[in-house]
């Protein structure tokens, strides 16, 4: 084979592995892409399914009846507190000092893994910054009941 065409095969070759390349790559940007839509935050659904209908899917809360999540003391303070709050709901409060009417039932029914994704979801979102609840925080939680 004379010089010049072996260089002309290997540019060949050299062109279809990158274009293999390129398609695997577009191909698996698309995915991770579609993957990113379809998955929806599973501490966003748990609290628009059992917080939602008092707190409001904003968290803005109904004046008077049950409070709003902005800001909210339990959200950025000890994590015990949300966790408490979740647990036992009203009964977590000390009796006469509740300034709403409505009154908050427990979820003690959920698991410890529920609970925390939900904690998470209202501590890092409604302009909390009280930060990442675990399973094991709230296991522990549990235990002081
Ligand atoms: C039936 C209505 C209702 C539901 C459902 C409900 N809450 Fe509440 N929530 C209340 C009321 C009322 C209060 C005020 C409690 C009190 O003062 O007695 C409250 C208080 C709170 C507080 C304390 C706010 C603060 O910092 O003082 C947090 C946090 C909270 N709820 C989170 C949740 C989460 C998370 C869920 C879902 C797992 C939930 N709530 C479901 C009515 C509700």
């Amino acid at each position: 084979m004379k010089e010049s065409n072996r260089n002309q095969k290997t540019v060949a070759c050299l062109g279809i592995g990158m274009g293999a390349f390129a398609i695997a790559l577009t191909t698996l940007t698309s995915y991770v892409r579609a993957e990113g839509e379809a998955t929806v935050d599973p501490g966003k659904a748990l609290y628009e399914e059992n917080c939602g209908v008092c707190h409001q899917l904003d968290g803005s809360g109904v004046p008077f009846m049950q409070p709003e999540l902005y800001t909210s003391p339990r959200a950025n303070g000890d994590k015990g507190g949300v966790i408490q709050m979740i647990l036992k709901g009203s009964k977590a409060v000390e009796p006469g000092t509740s300034e709403f009417e409505n009154e908050m039932p427990g979820f003690e029914y959920l698991t410890d893994e529920q609970i925390a994704l939900i904690a998470t979801y209202v501590r890092t979102n409604f302009e909390n910054t009280g930060g990442e609840v675990t399973s094991e925080d709230v296991a522990r939680e549990r235990k002081r009941n």
